[in-house]
């Protein structure tokens, strides 16, 4: 894989931190962005800013076009049946909520049951606990075997079990701390057996793993932009249509209606009746721009098998200059992608959790260190607090990812924890 010719497409990798260069090992918080990207944000503000849909002057045509223009870049990318099923959203969150307040409090009753997974990211918990004070149904978590692996027959039963209660399964497909891959196609055709519809949580396998929706027959999925290498602000649900046409709206305001009078109105055409408001015009753009970049790129390093084995080796690389130091451990198996979670014997660390963890002296440390060295990695929950639970530990490191990584940053972050260790232990 030529790295170097892909890292330096991104300008914020160029970059020196008191006089060190970047080591950005934290992909999949949120990517950066390569040159094209940039441009198309610029551009747009440049040459062509205007709202969509609306008015009829050359600026805005030209917007409006772009932008329907992205939809069908991103129905493209994930293989959905038409730009009608793609409702672009501010992110992944997003997307959830949207599913979570329309379908799911459409169709779910008291005595039904959600499933979820142990190792969801809190988006794909929270709002289901939100709308279950509103109704009452109950949630089920696949639970993580003691080998990081979902237990799939414990899912196989309460199917067999409950197959008029389950009414909707979500779930993640790759994890952000385990760095583990969900076969979320099995799971998918186990719940359409009792009739489940089934939403999948691409956020970190977006730019990692092919996803092709109708090879999947998942009813809907969501990813945000800013974790493949598009701007933050944009994001995508993709929903079948059959299901998207009988879904009441999610917010109301301009655009998504038809007509309106004083009484009621009536609905747009998919998929705008669900894009309420003036969105965020140059960020779904550049969305379509970093998708179109990522599906170019990865023919040129000659396909997703490479990337995938690049990813791994790079985290195989890391784990292993780790081997036999025994204050190094590992949050789940060394077979993983895109994410390495671990811990530092004597370290402790609060992540984003400042009101109710402490980071001890050495956690502070060592992060201090860490990052006044150029090292750019995560500590913390991971917004996935219910699986540490689950392995009794608290906040862990994490190091990510992306597809300009290369071996001199493991190589330099591995250095640099070690030394960081070293000076505080
Ligand atoms: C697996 C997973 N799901 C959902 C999200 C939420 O993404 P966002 O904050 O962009 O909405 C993340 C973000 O880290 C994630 O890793």
């Amino acid at each position: 894989m030529k790295k170097n010719s892909i890292k330096k497409q991104f300008p914020i990798l160029q970059q020196k931190i008191n006089g060190k260069p970047v080591i950005y090992l934290d992909s999949a918080a949120t990517t950066q962005k390569p040159q094209c990207v940039i441009d198309s944000l610029s551009e747009y503000y440049t040459e062509y800013n205007s709202n969509i849909h609306r008015s009829s002057h050359k600026l805005s045509q030209k917007a409006t076009s772009k932008w329907i223009e992205a939809h069908k870049v991103v129905a493209d990318f994930l293989n959905a049946g038409t730009y009608e099923e793609i409702i672009f959203t501010r992110n992944c969150t997003e997307g959830i909520n949207l599913f979570v307040n329309t379908y799911a409090k459409q169709n779910l009753q008291k005595g039904d049951i959600v499933v979820l997974t142990e190792m969801e990211h809190h988006s794909n918990i929270v709002p289901w606990l939100m709308l279950q004070k509103e109704v009452g149904f109950d949630i089920e978590y696949i639970p993580v075997k003691d080998n990081y692996k979902l237990d799939i027959k414990w899912y196989e039963e309460l199917i067999k079990k409950e197959k008029d209660r389950v009414k909707i399964v979500s779930i993640i497909h790759l994890s952000n701390v385990l760095g583990i891959v969900n076969d979320i196609k099995k799971i998918t055709e186990l719940g359409h057996s009792i009739g489940a519809v089934v939403l999948i949580d691409a956020a970190q396998s977006v730019a990692r793993l092919p996803i092709d929706v109708q090879d999947i027959g998942c009813d809907a999925l969501v990813f945000s932009g800013h974790k493949i290498y598009g701007p933050t602000g944009s994001g995508c649900i993709y929903i079948k249509k059959e299901i998207l046409e009988e879904l009441p709206p999610y917010m109301g305001g301009g655009e998504m209606i038809k007509e309106v009078n004083r009484k009621s109105f009536t609905l747009n055409g998919l998929p705008w009746r669900f894009e309420a408001g003036t969105p965020d015009i140059a960020d779904g753009i550049a969305l379509a721009v970093a998708i179109s970049w990522f599906k170019e790129t990865i023919k040129n390093i000659g396909g997703y098998e490479v990337l995938i084995q690049h990813e791994k080796n790079l985290i195989s690389r890391f784990i292993s200059k780790f081997e036999g130091l025994d204050w190094f451990k590992l949050f789940g198996k060394r077979e993983r992608i895109g994410v390495i979670s671990f811990n530092l014997e004597g370290f402790s660390f609060m992540g984003c959790k400042k009101e109710t963890l402490e980071s001890n002296d050495q956690g502070k440390k060592i992060l201090d260190f860490i990052s006044s060295r150029g090292l750019c990695i995560r500590d913390g929950f991971h917004c996935a607090q219910p699986l540490h639970t689950r392995f009794s530990i608290g906040p862990t490191m994490r190091v990510s990812v992306g597809i300009y990584t290369d071996e001199r940053d493991i190589d330099r972050a591995v250095q640099i924890i070690k030394q960081g260790v070293l000076r505080t232990m």
